[in-house]
């Protein structure tokens, strides 16, 4: 199984993309996470979208070939980073104006985030659902791992150190998603 996560963050030490790493680590045997690079994605602007940037056609067939997709969503100002809205506005576009083909459109999708405030990413994990749901993803309901304080939860070294409840969160969340990726595939099969 691949999935491919979304980190929404573009810094190098993120901490979302650390989560995304531990996540790595915690999935079955025989299931991939792969931290797709979108830094050179252009803003999107309708007048430049065709051709499409080489950056965005790696995107899409990344996404296309994957059996699900991890977002790990940083809050900014309530709500998701530009460069993720960004990116997902790319997304959503049809790949070319004859097939109409949304890479998006049909894959099962999963919420995570981590944040230094208190709120844990609620919020824009739920603007983000609703922006997917919008485009036909199935957004697992629940569960979906929120993360306060995270940067009392690093070790010295730089590394997600998470007590074991919340890393008990984070396993429930990753192991729930591949079983639910899992049932959304056959059911697109049929
Ligand atoms: C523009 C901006 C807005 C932010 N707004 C919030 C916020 O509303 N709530 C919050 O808890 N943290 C907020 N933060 C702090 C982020 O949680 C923090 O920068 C976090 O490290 C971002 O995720 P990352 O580590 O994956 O990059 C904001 C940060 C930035 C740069």
């Amino acid at each position: 199984m691949k999935l491919v996560g979304i980190v929404g963050s573009l810094r190098k030490e993120s901490y979302n993309r650390k989560l995304l790493n531990t996540v790595k680590s915690l999935l079955p045997e025989g299931v991939d996470l792969i931290d797709l690079d979108y830094t050179d994605v252009p803003v999107f602007n309708q007048d430049t979208e065709f051709p499409t940037p080489d950056s965005v056609v790696r995107v899409r067939e990344a996404i296309k070939e994957a059996d699900g997709v991890l977002f790990f969503v940083p809050e900014y100002n309530q709500g998701i980073p530009g460069a993720l809205k960004n990116v997902i506005d790319w997304i959503s576009r049809p790949v070319n104006f004859e097939t109409m083909e949304k890479v998006l459109v049909g894959k099962p999708a999963g919420l995570m985030g981590a944040t230094v405030g208190v709120s844990g990413t609620i919020t824009p994990q739920e603007n983000l659902r609703s922006y997917l749901t919008y485009m036909n993803v199935h957004v697992m309901p629940q569960p979906r791992a929120t993360i306060s304080g995270v940067q009392h939860k690093v070790n010295e070294a730089g590394e997600l150190e998470l007590d074991d409840i919340t890393l008990g969160f984070v396993r429930q969340t990753a192991e729930a998603f591949v079983e639910f990726a899992k049932k959304v595939n056959q059911l697109e099969q049929i």
